[in-house]
């Protein structure tokens, strides 16, 4: 079954039902920007648990190349007889011709990318719709659509690219409206959504808040929770909402690493320690971490280090807490979806930082389970999280550790935590911080020659990296002004002493990855 804090939110909302595509967790999202609660079920999920959470509608997802492929995943028929208004997409419009007798051929050909689409019944989803291109993505097409269905758009190799039987509730497209380069596509969902659905557009994710506090106050009674707060805005916000359930049952724990860039150890104090009056412990372990990672090239041993000796340190400072029963994670809804969990995980074997112990007997408080990312950050907002933290680029646990290309040293991180402060600064000041998926400062333990003065340097070099980017899957160089690197450039020179020299990395992923290591 579907978790259940997801589960009480869905009547009203919509079910996209996962036939194997990651487009399912765009429509979801796609739905939730029109406002209205959507949640993402598998396709074996069973008509009567359907029929349980009252969803205002279902959407079948993209798929699969193919419906005749071995092994596709089939769509259970009774879905189309509950009475739920039914949006079949791409491979879910197929699956939904073949179950009510329509016809779906090899054309042979397909269509791939932005594709001119003709209305050819604008009494339909389409009535108020500039629909002339979509973006499609398939070989198979339906070749006759069920009885009693009209045809309501066609394209060169799609003779049914759009079908309705609205007196059953039921409509199908071949492209994909939840992708932005069908430019009419959350017209379309809107018109569904609202038109054939009636879904009224008030969910937000601030929705979340007091379902979760409720929850959270049930989970956990007057036992004790902890939280790793890393500075980032999952914790941060999970920290956040769990605080507001119990108060001060919850203690956080900040293991500062001594990896962190500059301010971010004073950021996390600041917030939460002064301003949200959080009980926290700040542990300050910079010199146990660089003793550990002393000698030690290799980027995945600097890993496995960082995070074996993080959770020495967490368990240790944990342990001096005692009788702590609860531990609150960050997991977000894509994680959630990735997993393929149907029900709530339990200890998660991977952290941001390393891995939480195995062994560790604790219950986990997962707050944001039922979030995206971009609504966890509307959710901070609403509690007051700083700006900064709300909006802070990824950063990656092992930090600056695996941004130093050699050995940590201490004089090395001192270096690339003031060259990534000068770059911060001015990538914030150009109005580009949120724009760019990542940028930052890497120094790689070369030294070259340069002149300064009448002195002749021998002095680290410094990397740019800035890359954009929607997953971090894949990501581009991003093109910054000349002027900003100029100024970057100068700054760092003359600010940082031990660089003589500034370079940019114009590699996309791939080939190379965001990271140097
Ligand atoms: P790459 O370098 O593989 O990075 O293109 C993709 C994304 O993952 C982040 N990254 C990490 N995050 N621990 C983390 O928590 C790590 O060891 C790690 N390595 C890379 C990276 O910053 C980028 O966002």
């Amino acid at each position: 079954m579907l978790d259940p804090a997801l589960a009480s939110a869905v009547p009203g909302g919509v079910l996209v039902v996962d036939f194997g595509a990651q487009y399912a967790q765009l429509i979801a999202r796609r739905i939730r920007e029109c406002r209205v609660f959507s949640a993402v079920v598998p396709h074996d999920i069973t008509p009567e648990e359907i029929a349980a959470l009252h969803p205002s509608g279902l959407v079948l997802s993209g798929g699969p190349a193919s419906v005749y492929e071995p092994g596709a995943p089939a769509l259970n028929p009774a879905f189309l007889e509950l009475g739920v208004p039914v949006l079949g997409i791409c491979y879910g419009l197929q699956a939904m011709t073949l179950a009510l007798g329509g016809e779906v051929a090899r054309t042979g050909a397909g269509e791939f990318g932005k594709t001119p689409i003709e209305v050819t019944n604008r009494e339909s989803l389409f009535r108020e719709l500039d629909a002339e291109v979509c973006w499609m993505s398939h070989r198979d097409a339906v070749s006759r659509a069920p009885e009693g269905f009209t045809v309501t758009a066609r394209s060169t190799d799609a003779p049914v690219a759009a079908m309705e039987h609205p007196g059953k509730g039921m409509y199908g497209v071949q492209f994909h409206p939840e992708v932005v380069h069908t430019p009419f596509g959350t017209d379309l969902l809107k018109a569904f959504l609202f038109d054939v659905c009636d879904c009224t557009p008030t969910w937000t994710p601030v929705h979340v808040i007091e379902d979760q506090v409720a929850r959270i106050r049930a989970q956990v009674g007057d036992e004790r929770v902890i939280c790793a707060l890393s500075g980032g805005v999952d914790s941060a916000v999970a920290a956040l909402l769990v605080h507001r359930a119990v108060g001060d049952k919850l203690t956080c724990i900040f293991v500062d690493h001594g990896m962190l860039r500059h301010g971010e150890g004073d950021q996390v104090e600041e917030a939460f320690g002064e301003h949200f009056h959080v009980p926290l412990v700040h542990v300050r372990a910079q010199e146990h971490f660089l003793s550990h990672l002393a000698g030690v090239t290799d980027p995945e041993e600097k890993r496995k280090i960082i995070g074996r000796e993080f959770i020495r340190t967490f368990e240790s400072e944990s342990a001096k807490l005692g009788g702590v029963r609860y531990l609150v994670q960050g997991t977000l809804y894509s994680d959630v979806i990735e997993s393929g969990s149907r029900t709530a995980a339990k200890i998660k074997s991977h952290h941001n930082v390393g891995g939480l112990p195995e062994d560790m007997t604790v219950e986990l408080v997962e707050p944001l389970r039922q979030l995206f990312k971009d609504e966890v950050r509307v959710v901070g907002e609403e509690l007051g999280l700083p700006e900064r933290m709300v909006w802070r680029q990824p950063f990656p646990g092992p930090g600056l550790a695996i941004r130093i290309i050699g050995e940590v040293t201490a004089e090395r991180l001192e270096i690339l935590r003031s060259a990534d402060f000068v770059l911060q600064e001015e990538i914030r000041r150009a109005g580009l911080y949120r724009e760019l998926w990542q940028s930052f400062a890497v120094l790689p333990a070369v030294k070259s020659v340069g002149v300064q003065g009448d002195e002749r340097t021998y002095a680290y070099p410094i990397v740019i990296r800035a890359v954009t980017s929607d997953d971090a899957m894949t990501a581009d160089w991003a093109r910054l002004p000349y002027d900003l690197l100029e100024r970057i450039s100068n700054r760092i020179i003359n600010e940082v002493p031990g660089v003589n020299r500034v370079v940019l990395d114009i590699t996309s992923k791939p080939p190379g990855t965001i990271e140097w290591e």
